[in-house]
């Protein structure tokens, strides 16, 4: 694949998997996927799994990514994790906003520039993540809520952070659904979301960014899907599960 930006291909496992479960997947995981070095691969376990998944991954390709973290330091706030947390475990991305944090935790874009500030200022990477829902898409507001997310969830980066910084678009409809959004969707988007970027920060950084696509990613659509101009790796949920298909995912990728 010839494109500038390397792909990154992350596991969100949500909240799914015991320590037991984690430490057979990452292990059949770093067994597959030993040979690969034109992707970075990220995964993503719930935050109980963290030490074990961290410990069974240090002599491999595979890094180690959060689901979400707290926007504050340590402090009175219970039951969240702060940034300097994670990296006891050598956390070295972080999801967050994710439509399901936005949706069932009523995270705001204000929020969300908050936590990838603080993760920035962790030496952590945020995956921040933007999409439309069904409802936006069919009246035709998916730009207009692209834009106001992108200038929203990244307000205060300064353009170096917003080069290590990864976005993924999850068009909300598309996440757990079975329903991928076409090439063209995507590819629109993506390109979209660069454009954003671009009148934000400047043309290099938006050049530089790399953009995922995540919802319902399958081995068999990863190929036609990372090969868009675009579209710079993938933020897999379900298929991120198995061995099978998330080593296919990454394989079909290259
Ligand atoms: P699915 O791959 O299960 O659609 O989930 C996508 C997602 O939300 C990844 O963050």
């Amino acid at each position: 694949m010839n494109k500038d930006r390397k792909l990154i291909i992350a596991g969100n496992w949500k909240m799914n998997k015991t320590v037991a479960e984690a430490l057979d997947l990452v292990n059949g995981l770093k067994r597959e996927l030993l040979s690969v070095k034109e992707v970075d691969l990220v995964v993503c376990p719930p935050f109980t799994a963290l030490s074990e998944v961290s410990k069974a991954i240090l002599d491999s390709n595979l890094r180690l990514g959060a689901q979400d973290m707290s926007e504050h330091p340590p402090g009175a706030y219970t039951g969240e994790i702060a940034a300097v947390m994670l990296k006891e475990f050598s956390v070295r991305y972080v999801i967050v906003g994710h439509s399901e944090r936005r949706q069932y935790h009523a995270e705001t874009d204000a929020v969300i520039a908050a936590k990838a500030a603080a993760a920035h200022g962790a030496a952590l990477k945020p995956i921040v993540c933007i999409g439309e829902t069904l409802k936006e898409r069919e009246t035709g507001r998916t730009e207009l809520v692209l834009e106001t997310q992108v200038k929203g969830s990244l307000a205060g980066l300064s353009k170096s952070q917003m080069e290590e910084t990864v976005l993924a678009y999850e068009p909300v409809w598309a996440i757990g659904t079975g329903r991928t959004a076409t090439a063209d969707q995507a590819q629109a988007a993506h390109a979209f979301i660069r454009r954003v970027l671009a009148g934000v920060f400047d043309d290099t950084v938006a050049r530089r960014v790399r953009i995922q696509y995540g919802g319902s990613v399958k081995p068999a659509n990863a190929r036609e899907l990372m090969s868009l101009p675009d579209v710079d790796g993938a933020l897999v949920g379900g298929a991120s599960l198995e061995i099978r298909s998330f080593t296919d995912i990454v394989k079909n990728s290259i």
